[in-house]
């Protein structure tokens, strides 16, 4: 068979960090002999500065056509601040790969506190993100536009996980006050909430529902969102669990357009407030690769690294961020040490 080709996007600040620790997992996947190979992309913020380029037309159809999937650190950089270059790289890799699908799972063996067992879906392509506007003189318009094929194929995948883990979807959405968007939002989610009867589906305004989740998070299953809501609410939720440093997610494109359908990187950013002292908790990029793993329908090593995750942090390894001393390469190989 054609290897799996996993194009690499470190990024800026921790994106490298963390990616490095993901490395070693590829690499082992590989000799239990799963068929890959890796090209790694310089794009971010050094090679912007350095370059004036973001993400090259010819590097975007390269790794639209000629990937299957891309593992990717953050982008982020104060050296960047209209973040110009995490918009021609990061947004346009999700809008342009039409990666619809932005699946932000709580694992429960991760939960603080309480036991939550969340998966936020977020539309990933749209809404507030479309990035059209203008700025006048006293006058300032960020336009959010909603298609109806996105926010389908995004609730189709929301209902279809439901019904098959048997566990209760709320959609989150402020169609009180955001009428068309979200009105288009309620009319797809109600049909398919009259096609799903065996899914226990409602609709909450999303004010409301985070008050609900901040007071008692464990009655919540999946939840629904458009862009911007599913941003805030999904961190909001990677505080059930630890926090940014080990929250996961992975971007897909159900109606496979391309040939590169997935992107996989954890929920954080690239946290310039601690990049370059290996204190970043390699875990969300870990959990994001195992996300990876189980897409490409490598169960059983998807599987292996979300328990070695597990193990690791209940026998104590810790990074800073969870009361810790562990550098993020320390991190790393305590997680891999455990694999079987
Ligand atoms: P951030 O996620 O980078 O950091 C928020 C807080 O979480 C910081 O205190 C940081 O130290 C901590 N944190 C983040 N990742 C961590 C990790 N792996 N281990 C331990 N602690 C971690 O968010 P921010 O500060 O709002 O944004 C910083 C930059 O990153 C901005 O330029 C932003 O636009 C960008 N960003 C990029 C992505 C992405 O590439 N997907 C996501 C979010 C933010
Ligand atoms: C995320 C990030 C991005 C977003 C930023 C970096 C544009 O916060 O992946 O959640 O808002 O989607
Ligand atoms: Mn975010």
């Amino acid at each position: 068979a054609q290897p799996i080709r996993i194009a690499l996007i470190p990024g800026d600040g921790v994106g490298g960090e963390v990616l490095a620790e993901a490395l070693p997992c590829l690499e082992w996947a590989r000799n239990r002999g799963r068929a890959l190979e890796t090209v790694t992309f310089p794009y971010g913020a050094d090679h912007y500065l350095a370059t004036g380029e973001t993400l090259p037309d010819s590097a975007f159809t390269d790794l639209r056509d000629h990937f299957d999937a891309i593992l990717f650190g953050a982008v982020g950089d104060p050296r960047v601040p209209d973040g110009r270059h995490a918009e021609e790289i990061l947004l346009r890799l999700r809008r342009d790969l039409e990666l619809t699908v932005n699946f932000r799972p709580c694992p429960p063996f991760l939960s603080v506190a309480r036991t939550v067992d969340i998966e936020v879906f977020r539309e990933n392509t749209e809404g507030s993100y479309c990035l059209q506007g203008s700025t006048e003189v006293g006058r300032a318009v960020d336009l959010s536009v909603h298609t109806e094929p996105a926010v389908r194929r995004l609730l189709q995948a929301a209902f279809a996980r439901a019904a098959s883990l048997g566990r209760p979807l709320t959609l989150a959405h402020k169609a009180n006050v955001l009428k068309h968007g979200h009105g288009l939002w309620m009319r797809v989610f109600e049909e398919l909430r009259a096609a799903h009867p065996e899914v226990n589906a409602r609709g909450m305004h999303a004010d409301a529902l985070l008050c609900a989740l901040v007071q008692d998070p464990t009655p919540f299953g999946l939840i629904a969102a458009d862009n911007y809501l599913g941003d805030l609410i999904s961190d909001l939720c990677a505080a059930f669990i630890g926090g940014m440093g080990v929250a996961p997610s992975i971007s897909f494109a159900p109606h496979r357009p391309h040939r590169c359908a997935v992107l996989a990187e954890p929920v954080h950013g690239s946290a310039p407030d601690i990049a370059g002292q290996g204190l970043a908790n390699p875990v969300g990029m870990l959990l994001s690769t195992a996300l990876l793993f189980r897409y490409l329908g490598w169960e059983p090593e998807a599987a292996a690294l979300e328990t070695a995750v597990s193990d690791a942090l209940a026998a104590g390894a810790k990074t800073r961020d969870l009361g810790g001393t562990l550098s993020t390469a320390a991190m790393g190989r305590a997680i891999r040490e455990r694999f079987s």
